[in-house]
């Protein structure tokens, strides 16, 4: 697809979901987040927006990975001003990961299950991950701004061979491919929504979509890995696990990894 066609129906698919929302548009970037996070400081205001590139070249995802973000995938960042204070950070991942988890099942017909706590997956491979980040107020205890970064593989992707086993597309499991820029405004006018969403409606769609609840994993965290059987997701976002020695623990941080 031709540069300017790509933007001109990402921003007609934008204009006629959410009209007046800021919308920048990039052919390449380094990542998403770090140019939401540059407009939240230089502006003098609090507007949303959103960011959207073709591709990245510095893609990052959580614990400093990197993100690949080749041509066929979108790669967006919405930057919010939320009334959130800073324990509740947990929040803005979950609810991202119901919006992105609905609005694929939404276009494309395939189910799709979320691993905790920012990973999309289908029959095991990962179509999305999310990335969260934020400033805080001086005291530390409210956002003064927050970027919610998601990146999916919507077309058949060649992984390499490292993520060949781990990392899936839309289009190969859907049989076609969904229209990117009506993902991205779905998803957007989604995303647009957290400020009046219910958490204790968005923490139970995302508990159904939750593909951890119940089994056994290996808790990936700081202070070293064990295997837990996975209890239940508690009404912050936190994973409540107990270990094989029978001791129950909530994690806010940290990942999972299980054996589908
Ligand atoms: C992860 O899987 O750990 C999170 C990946 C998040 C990737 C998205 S792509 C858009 C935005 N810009 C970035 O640099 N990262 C996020």
């Amino acid at each position: 697809m031709g540069e300017d066609c790509f933007f001109e129906k990402i921003e007609k698919a934008f204009s006629e979901v959410l009209p007046g929302v800021p919308l920048f548009l990039y052919e390449n970037i380094g990542s998403t987040n770090d140019e939401a996070k540059e407009y939240a400081l230089s502006q003098n205001g609090k507007k949303d927006a959103f960011f959207i590139a073709r591709t990245q070249s510095a893609g990052r995802g959580r614990r400093g990975r990197s993100f690949l973000s080749e041509e066929g995938g979108l790669y967006m960042s919405y930057l919010l001003h939320p009334s959130l204070s800073s324990e509740e950070s947990l929040k803005l991942t979950l609810f991202a990961a119901v919006c992105v988890t609905e609005a694929i099942e939404e276009l494309t017909g395939i189910t799709v299950g979320i691993k905790w706590v920012n990973d999309i997956l289908c029959e095991g491979k990962k179509l999305s991950g999310i990335l969260s980040e934020g400033a805080f107020d001086k005291g530390g205890r409210f956002f003064e701004y927050a970027v919610i970064g998601i990146g999916i593989n919507v077309k058949k992707t060649h992984f390499p061979k490292e993520l060949a086993d781990i990392a899936g597309d839309i289009e190969s499991f859907a049989g076609e491919c969904p229209d990117i820029s009506r993902l991205a405004a779905a998803l957007a006018k989604k995303l647009s929504a957290f400020e009046s969403a219910d958490p204790v409606s968005y923490m139970s769609r995302y508990r159904e979509k939750s593909i951890a609840i119940g089994r056994t994993a290996e808790v990936i965290s700081a202070g070293g890995n064990y295997f837990a059987k996975i209890l239940d997701i508690d009404c912050d976002g936190a994973l409540v696990v107990k270990t094989e020695r029978g001791e129950q623990k909530k994690l806010i941080s940290g990942e999972i990894s299980i054996k589908l």
